[in-house]
């Protein structure tokens, strides 16, 4: 299915061209500082820096808070049904530029609700988005509600209720936002609920927090994809269990490097993971705050990690698209797109 080896540069050209699902991206995080800055100009607000390169200059972190506290921060320019489709639809149209096909990205209400920005203004502006990226772009979409753990469980079951008009547009549920003395088990009554309104259920875990709650995600909320987890390598049985059990690791390279999970890239556990049997993709995670999309995130680690090749990067795009909770039929159509692509990279001449 896949050429046993590739020069670097038709490795990474296939990577780019290839068909894949980003499981992983935080719609927020998606906000480059020139829309930013447009979108402060738009809705008569100062940004509290000089221009863009003074913003992006900020972009320098010490851990996840450091950088949840810009994050956060920045949502402020988000106001209007416009900016919310202005920001989605930049997204798409970058993610179509990277061949992907399948997104389900984040979006965190209680970050516009607390300032006054109900469902009603937001949704409708990210539908029109993702609705306009299905006809325009081919691009499938299922959006994931995500909670923010800082916050309480009640906060986020007035948030599940609050969506509950908007139930036939969202794929899932998600948990984010500062890991550490936040573990999953502190909202297992809201993600029983979202799983009794048939929702699919997702959370970040192991990123800056223990295999422990990696644990607890999987018992206690049930969740069928672990967002990061790459803390789980500290714990042999976990390890085995997540292989064992298929659980899909949404992983996202060039955010653990510059969160400081990792020290530098050649040091990311990603390859480790792959060895082990774990399911492993590739994301982007916030991408405007941490350089770079997820063509971006997939030749970082391969560029890091002289260990993967070709088979490491089909089994990567692959699982991808097999993890994500679209129809099995979609699934099917694009896995065969992406080995009739791989297949014909196999016969051509290097
Ligand atoms: N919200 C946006 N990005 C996040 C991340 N990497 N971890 C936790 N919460 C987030
Ligand atoms: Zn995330």
């Amino acid at each position: 299915m896949h050429p046993a080896t590739l020069p670097d540069a038709r490795l990474a050209e296939l990577i780019r061209s290839s068909p894949k699902a980003e499981l992983h991206v935080h719609i927020e995080g998606t906000l480059e500082p020139e829309l930013s800055f447009a979108l402060a100009r738009r809705n008569g607000l100062t940004l509290p820096y000089a221009d863009v390169p003074a913003l992006r200059a900020a972009y320098a972190f010490d851990d996840l808070q450091s950088f949840l506290d810009l994050y956060y921060a920045g949502c402020e320019v988000l106001r209007t049904e416009q900016d919310f489709f202005d920001l989605a639809w930049a997204y798409f149209q970058r993610a179509a530029a990277d061949h992907v096909v399948r997104v389900e990205p984040f979006f965190d209400p209680q970050s516009h609700t607390a300032r006054g920005i109900g469902f009603e203004v937001f949704m409708p502006g990210l539908l029109r988005a993702s609705r306009r990226a299905r006809d325009e772009l081919g691009i499938s979409c299922g959006w994931i509600l995500s909670f923010l753990r800082h916050l309480s469980q009640d906060d986020a079951l007035r948030t599940l209720d609050a969506a509950a008009p908007w139930r036939e547009h969202l794929v899932g549920v998600g948990l984010d936002s500062a890991e550490l003395d936040n573990p999953p088990g502190r909202f297992q009554r809201v993600f029983a609920a979202a799983r009794r309104a048939g929702l699919h259920v997702v959370a970040h875990a192991g990123e800056e927090g223990p295999p422990d709650y990696v644990r607890e995600a999987l018992d206690l909320l049930g969740v069928e994809r672990i967002d990061h987890g790459v803390r789980a390598s500290e714990d042999e049985a976990l390890l085995e269990r997540l292989a064992r059990e298929r659980v899909a690791l949404t992983v996202c390279p060039l955010s653990n490097v510059r969160l400081r999970v990792f020290p530098a890239m050649h040091q990311h556990n990603l390859p480790l993971l792959l060895e082990r049997g774990l399911r492993v993709t590739v994301n982007s995670d916030d991408p405007a705050y941490f350089g770079g999309y997820v063509n971006d995130n997939y030749l970082a680690v391969f560029q890091a990690h002289p260990r993967l090749g070709p088979r490491q990067a089909h089994e990567l795009l692959r699982n991808s698209l097999e993890a994500s909770f679209a129809d099995a039929g979609e699934i099917r159509a694009w896995v065969a797109r992406l080995d009739a692509l791989w297949q014909a990279a196999a016969g051509a001449p290097a």
